[in-house]
C-alpha cells in the first residue's frame, strides 16, 4: 500500500508532534484546490474590493484560502495561532492559545495565476511559539529559518502536491482523488547540483539594486541555464526543486528590501532548499535562514536553488 503523509511521523525530532498539523495542511490543500477548481461556477473568481496589509489587491480566492486554512489549523487542537500574508495581525485560536505550535502561510500563492488557470499554490511553516502559556503575540512569531521546525507546500497544478520537510530531507505527497489520500510520490527529493534554469521577472533587470544585472549575465554565461518563469512562487520553486538551477527575486527600485515576504515565503522555501541540498541565500554573505525576523510582513531579496547556480549568481 502507498505511503501516506504519515511517513513523516517517524522523521526528524519533530515528525510526530508535526502530524496533525500538517494532515490539517492537507485537508486545506484539499478544499483549496476543490475551491480552485469550481471557482468560475461560483462567481469566486476576481478582486475581492480590498487590500492587504501590504496594499496588494485581495482576491476572492485569497480571502476564502485564508478562511479555509485558518478553520483547518484551529481544528487541528495544536495550533495557538496562524500568521497570514491577508491578515495585518497574529489569528489567534483562542481555544487552544496555550498550544505550543504557530503557522505561518502564504494561503494563495500567485495569485496573478487565477485568472489564467495557472498553477497557483499554499506555502506553510510550523515554529514552536517563544512565550509558554499566555495569548500568542506578533513576536512569538518572529522565528528565524533555522528554528523553523517543519514547512512546505502544496502546489495546485494539474495534479496536487503536498511537498514537505519536517528537518530530515524533503518528501512529496500527490493527491490520489481516488484513495483520497496524499501518496508518497516523490521521497527524498534532492535538488540537482547543476542544470535546470533561471527563474526571474527579467523585466525588473534595469531597477535591480546592487548589481544584479551584471550578476545575472555573468551567471548565464558560465552556467548557460535556460529560463523559465511562472510567476507563481510555489510552482517556480517546485521546478527549481526537480529540475535544478535559481529562483531569484532580488530587491529593486520599486521593492527595496524585496518582494517576497521573509515568513511566508522566503524561510519556508529556504528551508526545503537546504533541506533537498540546496543553498538558501538572501546576499552574498548571508543565508536566508539566518535572518532573524522583525515584522510580521517583512520582506526580503532571495536568491535560491542548486548552490552552483547561486553561487556563480552571488560569487
Ligand atoms: P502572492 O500571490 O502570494 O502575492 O505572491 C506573488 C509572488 C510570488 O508568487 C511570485 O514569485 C511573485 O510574487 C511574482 O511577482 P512579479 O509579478 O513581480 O514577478
Ligand atoms: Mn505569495
Ligand atoms: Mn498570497
Amino acid at each position: 500500500m502507498a505511503k501516506t503523509l504519515n511517513a513523516l511521523a517517524t522523521k526528524g525530532e519533530h515528525g510526530s508532534a508535526m502530524m496533525p498539523i500538517i494532515q490539517g495542511v492537507g485537508r486545506a490543500g484539499v478544499e483549496i484546490s476543490y475551491l480552485l477548481r469550481g471557482a468560475v461556477f461560483r462567481d469566486a473568481l476576481g478582486a475581492a474590493g480590498g487590500e492587504n496589509v501590504q496594499g496588494e489587491q485581495q482576491q476572492k480566492i485569497d480571502l476564502l484560502s485564508d478562511e479555509i486554512f485558518l478553520e483547518e489549523m484551529r481544528s487541528t487542537g495544536y495550533v495557538c495561532a496562524v500568521g497570514s500574508e491577508e491578515q495585518a495581525d497574529l489569528q489567534v485560536v483562542d481555544e487552544y492559545a496555550d498550544a505550543d505550535w504557530i503557522v505561518l502561510v502564504d494561503p494563495l500563492d500567485g495569485s496573478s495565476n487565477l485568472d489564467i488557470d495557472g498553477p497557483v499554490g499554499t506555502i506553510f511553516s510550523i515554529v514552536r511559539r517563544k512565550s509558554r502559556g499566555t495569548t500568542p503575540q506578533e513576536s512569538d512569531c518572529l522565528v528565524a529559518g533555522n528554528e523553523v521546525v517543519a514547512a512546505g507546500y502544496v502546489l495546485y497544478g494539474p495534479s496536487t502536491m503536498l511537498v514537505c520537510s519536517v528537518g530530515e530531507g524533503v518528501d512529496g505527497f500527490t493527491w490520489n482523488p481516488n484513495s483520497a489520500r496524499f501518496e508518497l510520490s516523490h521521497a527524498n527529493m534532492r535538488i540537482p547540483a547543476s542544470g535546470g534554469y533561471y527563474s526571474v521577472n527579467e523585466s525588473n533587470a534595469d531597477r535591480w539594486l546592487g548589481g544584479v544585472g551584471e550578476s545575472l549575465q555573468r551567471m548565464k554565461t558560465e552556467t548557460g541555464l535556460g529560463m523559465r518563469y511562472v510567476g507563481s512562487m510555489v510552482a517556480d520553486m517546485h521546478r527549481t526543486l526537480l529540475k535544478g538551477g535559481v529562483f531569484l527575486y532580488p530587491a529593486d527600485e520599486t521593492n527595496r528590501t524585496g518582494k517576497l515576504r521573509l515568513l511566508y515565503e522566503a524561510i519556508p522555501m529556504a528551508f526545503l532548499i537546504a533541506q533537498a541540498g540546496g543553498k538558501s541565500m538572501t546576499s552574498a554573505d548571508t543565508s536566508v535562514l539566518d535572518v532573524q525576523p522583525e515584522a510580521l510582513h517583512q520582506r526580503v531579496p532571495v536568491y535560491l536553488g542548486s548552490s552552483s547556480a547561486v553561487d556563480s549568481l552571488l560569487g
